[in-house]
């Protein structure tokens, strides 16, 4: 029999508040990585290239949900969104001062585009 989780942790079986969405959609993206996670082992722990391929696909679809769930945070949470862009300037930062990442976030220099990303 199927177990699945209480849509609801956290939360009660109500129209939620703002702040109670916001909880809940930070427990939806820890359930996406977590299946990112599992499939990702999946594919790591057979070599028949047809389970690699469909079970890749499907974790790579899961990402692609991370970053859905990550804008509507963002969204809902202007102010979470400027600490995620911190962090990320931060790592950034660092990333060119080791020039891992070409003059990306230097003044003067050009930002990058999404040609210049698939040239990397
Ligand atoms: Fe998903």
């Amino acid at each position: 029999m199927p177990s699945f989780a209480n849509p609801f942790q956290g939360n009660v079986p109500r129209k939620m508040t703002k702040e109670e969405l916001i909880q809940s959609i930070r427990l939806d993206i820890a359930g996406e990585l977590e299946a990112i996670f599992l499939y990702d082992a999946h594919v790591q722990a057979t070599d028949i290239e047809l389970a690699k391929r469909v079970i890749g696909d499907i974790r790579d679809e899961e990402k692609a949900h991370v970053g859905e769930l990550m804008t509507l945070l963002h969204a809902l949470d202007p102010k979470e969104a400027e600490h995620f862009a911190s962090g990320r300037a931060e790592v950034q930062e660092m990333m060119a001062e080791l020039g891992l990442h070409p003059a990306a976030n230097r003044e003067g220099d050009a930002k990058p585009t999404v040609g210049s990303l698939l040239d990397q």
